[in-house]
């Protein structure tokens, strides 16, 4: 079954300790593409948001074994967990965008998104909400 998981966390020590996403995200492109897995992975202002999407065994194993147990984050929640129709990055083995790097040429918009996707109200919503708001904050960033 296709699903998809979108968690947000908290980086650990930040911003004391830099962190090394070339690091982070050659490993997980690597186990992505060979599990099937595709997503996108943001960060903002300390904060980590990831919508994985693939068949249900790979994602749970890619999640379980690597995202949780990585140190470099605290405080994972779950946001939304479910079945999806198709994938909204399909071609991405991990997209990644860190919009605060970006500020200058970032839409105002981009904030408003960022907050949507964190509040209590995405929280409660159906799972296909957090891909929409993360196909449209990539097509805002790219
Ligand atoms: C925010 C965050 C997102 C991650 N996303 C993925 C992922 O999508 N796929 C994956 O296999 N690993 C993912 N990881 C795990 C790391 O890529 C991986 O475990 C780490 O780089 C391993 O490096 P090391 O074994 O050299 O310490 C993620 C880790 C963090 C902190």
């Amino acid at each position: 079954m296709l699903t998809e998981l979108l968690y947000i966390s908290e980086a650990v020590e930040y911003p004391a300790k830099p962190i090394d996403f070339g690091h982070i995200l050659s490993r997980a492109r690597q186990r992505n593409s060979d599990a099937g897995v595709t997503g996108m992975l943001i960060f903002h202002k300390g904060k980590f948001i990831q919508l994985l999407e693939g068949m249900s065994q790979g994602l749970t194993g890619i999640y379980n074994d690597y995202i949780q147990t990585d140190p470099r984050h605290k405080s994972i929640q779950v946001v939304a967990q479910g079945a999806i129709h198709a994938r909204s990055f399909g071609a991405w083995s991990m997209g990644f965008a860190e919009p605060a790097a970006m500020q200058a040429s970032m839409p105002l918009s981009l904030e408003k998104v960022i907050y949507q996707l964190m509040s209590d109200e995405a929280q409660k919503s159906r799972p296909s909400a957090g891909v929409v708001e993360m196909t449209r904050l990539y097509q805002q960033v790219r």
